[in-house]
């Protein structure tokens, strides 16, 4: 197995070695190759996703990806500032399925600003679209017009073959968990989600053991809030799937804790954090490791078919959280504050 490491901008280089140390500790047998992307690999080579990463992410099994964002080169052109790097990974590697879960640990439940009974046990599941929508329709531009203003436009468009492929991806995914899905559009004002849920209905007919409810995104974003588990898998658009999605992890009481898997039809899968690259706290070894190390715990599961492997991972972040292990996003008093480093070391000895 080759496993490409992209360890990104800020935290992202001190997260995902711990995530590396880990696989290594679990007796994985892989070739780690690293690549650099985002500002990293604009400072390396003059653009985001460098040609040759993009060439070892090609060629690997899987990647590992840390974080990218970097406040310094955002008055670059579009093209070469740091978020491209993901952008383009997304395209080029058509990774149009992202699982992105959200799950609260009971013992953080007093790390998240939500009443208890309003989150403890939550285990819900975000199926974000990742290659279309507004993210890359066409025509997009700033444009100035015969009066002389400027004026911004992106193109929200879907083929129904990407809501299709998605939307099974989804469907399966539910039938693995409680059976039950929320498609969330807003086919009430726009045509390109009338589409969505024309389309996701048509799925649904061939899993008429998946319970299917449709809700705007106003209300599913409300409805996050005030009553989270009644979700379990929640299907989305790129957009809507990028806003919901920080908004889920704001209930677990921590970003730094939930992992991502984005994948292709080949079950090729780019895993990543879904926080970014934490500019303010880079470099200081107080980075939150265990949305990285989760996102390993995907990868083996969902690429190398490691089921068992990720068990290992999953049950031992729990036992360090179970511990009193705390990095300073979810700490706690009378809790153990770790740095990145020494939280990746306690994963280790307790796996
Ligand atoms: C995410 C991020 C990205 C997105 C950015 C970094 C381009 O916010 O993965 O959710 O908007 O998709
Ligand atoms: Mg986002």
């Amino acid at each position: 197995m080759k496993i490409c490491v992209m360890p990104g901008d800020g935290i992202g280089k001190e997260i995902t070695p711990q995530a590396v140390r880990v696989l290594q500790a679990l007796g994985i047998k892989a070739e780690y190759e690293e690549a650099p992307v985002g500002g990293e690999g604009y400072r390396a080579s003059g653009h985001p996703l460098p040609e040759a990463s993009l060439k070892l992410a090609k060629e690997s099994d899987a990647i590992l990806f840390g974080a990218i964002g970097d406040f310094s080169l955002d008055t670059l052109p579009r093209e070469l500032r740091p978020e491209q790097a993901i952008l383009g990974l997304r395209r080029e590697l058509n990774l149009f399925a992202n699982f992105r879960p959200a799950l609260v640990y009971p013992e953080l439940v007093h790390a998240s600003t939500m009443k208890e009974e309003v989150i403890s046990g939550l285990d819900l599941l975000i199926v974000r679209e990742l290659t279309g929508d507004i993210y890359f329709g066409q025509p997009r531009a700033i444009h100035t017009l015969p009066n002389g203003e400027r004026e911004g436009y992106d193109t929200m468009r879907y083929k129904e073959s990407e809501i299709i492929r998605v939307a099974h991806v989804a469907f399966q995914a539910a039938q693995k968990r409680s059976k039950r899905l929320c498609s969330v559009d807003k086919a009430n004002v726009l045509e390109t989600m009338q589409l969505w849920r024309e389309v996701v209905t048509a799925v649904a007919k061939e899993y008429p053991d998946v319970k299917v409810e449709h809700m705007y995104v106003d209300n599913a974003s409300m409805q996050l809030l005030k009553n989270p588990k009644q979700f379990d898998v929640i299907l989305t658009g790129n957009m809507f799937g990028d806003i919901l999605s920080d908004a889920a992890s704001m209930l677990t009481g921590s970003i730094g804790m939930l992992p991502s898997a984005s994948l292709n039809e080949k079950n090729f899968g780019l895993y990543e954090p879904i926080h970014g690259s934490a500019p303010d706290i880079a470099g200081k070894n107080l980075a939150n490791p265990l949305a990285t190390i989760l996102s390993a715990a995907m990868m083996l599961r969902y690429s190398f078919a490691m089921g068992a492997e990720a068990d290992h991972i999953e049950a031992a972040v729990k036992k360090v959280l179970a511990q009193g292990y705390r990095t300073g996003d979810i700490n706690e008093p009378g809790a153990k504050l770790v740095g990145t480093k020494e939280m990746g070391d306690a994963v280790i000895v307790a796996l």
